[in-house]
């Protein structure tokens, strides 16, 4: 059975009229893909204003994990609305967020004490982490990976580097941070081959930044995201961690694991970090934290949680709504096996993906863990030449025909399904994007 239906060419009139008021009465620094304009979803199913039915790739960015409107969600919403909304736990106590806390110290990987902040965003538990580990180290820089995104706050966004156009204007940002190049072996910054190159990129930081300018003792923190999320679902080779948290250990320096895209189950395990073996000091949570409700989570080796009374904290951080959100989406995820779930719905797609892959030019990259694939969209398999225009004729194709996806870096198809989603609806999705993919490639 087809779960997609068109009714109207998509934008309709009502999505029309919706985008012309967008436009004319919100903020224009927000960069949209095409002109979907949501009535309401249930799983992965998604209705626009004028009825046309979609399958969601998207989760709204990552955040949807268990689909949209889920069940066990709305019922502990309910629930806790009835209770109290907000009673800032900037002044005062209440129990949901102490419950919540035990349970991200259970699922985050590392068996040693810890401690959990709250805020409501991605970039607030930046933010967040940035402040912890100066306080806490008393060091004043902060490493960072070109290709990366950590939000768009002054802070946060001193670390983003993924497109000109969020730090184009903004400048001076936060000083004392450098990038360094990230493991992307599709296109090796030093024109290297991995394995033979012995993971030279880690090398690098040694001995061009630690030998020569960046004094190691002076670097509090590296922010790291497990699989480069905005920057094109670029994913590291297995051992790569290992040799750089190795680096950062052997010089003091924190590493943050921005898990904000990668965490709670997108990758078939709770954090993308355990597919390395590797046991980060921090670890950052928010968009599928609360399955839709802001909400973001800074979990954090307990010795590091130095920083006194009164030093931080967010009015709205830690939300008891949002919090009980937060347990019911934890509880879900284990009932419904949605690890197992992520892990075996992403295998058949990748399978898939590289069946397409071998078939067209343009299908350059396939790549991915679990439900967080990425296909490289390039001008021709030899020379690797992305191929934004062809990415985007994908998209909208995908999109007219009944497909919600977008692309994450240059040209990179970014799937990021429901992790409830199943190999059905996947199929279903593909064959439409194949077919985005073969009209795309006739130009
Ligand atoms: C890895 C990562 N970190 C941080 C952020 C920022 O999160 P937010 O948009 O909630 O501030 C994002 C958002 O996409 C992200 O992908």
């Amino acid at each position: 059975m087809q779960r997609t239906k068109i009714k109207v060419e998509p934008p309709g009139e009502k999505a029309k009229k919706i985008v012309e008021d967008t436009q004319r009465y919100l903020s224009p620094s927000i960069q949209r893909f095409y002109p979907f304009v949501i009535k309401k979803g249930k799983g992965a199913i998604i209705e626009d204003v004028d009825g046309n039915k979609y399958i969601d790739m998207n989760a709204g960015i990552a955040v949807l994990g268990l689909g949209t409107a889920p069940d066990p969600v709305i019922k502990a919403v309910e629930r806790q609305i009835r209770k109290f909304i907000h009673y800032s736990y900037t002044d005062f106590y209440y129990e949901n967020i102490v419950t919540l806390a035990k349970e991200l110290i259970k699922i985050t990987p590392g068996s040693f004490e810890k401690k959990v902040y709250y805020g409501n965003s991605g970039a607030e538990a930046v933010e967040a982490a940035i402040k912890l580990v100066r306080y806490y180290t008393k060091r004043p820089r902060l490493l960072a990976f070109i290709g990366s995104f950590h939000g768009r706050t002054m802070g946060a966004l001193s670390l983003t580097a993924s497109k000109p156009a969020q730090v184009r204007g903004f400048s001076p940002l936060l000083p004392g941070v450098e990038h360094v190049p990230y493991p992307y072996c599709y296109r090796c910054p030093f024109k290297l081959t991995y394995p033979n190159c012995n993971l030279y990129c880690v090398d690098y930081i040694k001995e061009n930044l630690f030998q020569k300018y960046v004094p190691p003792d002076e670097v509090a923190a590296a922010f790291i995201e497990p699989i480069q999320g905005e920057g094109g679902y670029v994913v590291p080779p297995d051992d790569y961690f290992k040799k750089f948290f190795n680096l950062m250990k052997e010089n003091g320096i924190i590493v943050v694991d921005d898990e904000v895209q990668a965490g709670m189950g997108r990758t078939g395990k709770w954090f993308a970090i355990e597919h390395y073996g590797v046991e980060p000091d921090v670890i950052l949570i928010a968009k599928a934290l609360a399955s839709g409700l802001p909400l973001s989570a800074v979990v954090s080796r307990a010795e590091l949680m130095s920083w006194p009374p009164g030093s931080h904290a967010s009015t709205f951080g830690g939300n008891p709504v949002a919090t009980e959100a937060a347990i019911a989406t934890i509880n879900t995820i284990r009932k419904m096996k949605l690890l197992e779930n992520a892990e075996k719905v992403g295998k058949y797609m990748l399978k898939r993906l590289d069946e397409i892959k071998e078939k067209h030019e343009i299908v350059g990259d396939v790549r991915g863990k679990g439900l967080m694939i990425g296909a490289e969209i390039v001008k021709n398999k030899e020379t690797k030449e992305p191929n934004p225009d062809g990415a985007k004729k994908i998209i909208e194709y995908s999109w007219k025909h009944g497909v919600l996806l977008i692309t994450a870096g240059i040209s990179t198809l970014r799937f990021a399904p429901p992790l409830t989603i199943t190999e059905d609806l996947v199929s279903e999705a593909l064959d439409i994007v194949e077919k985005g993919i073969m009209e795309a490639e006739k130009e």
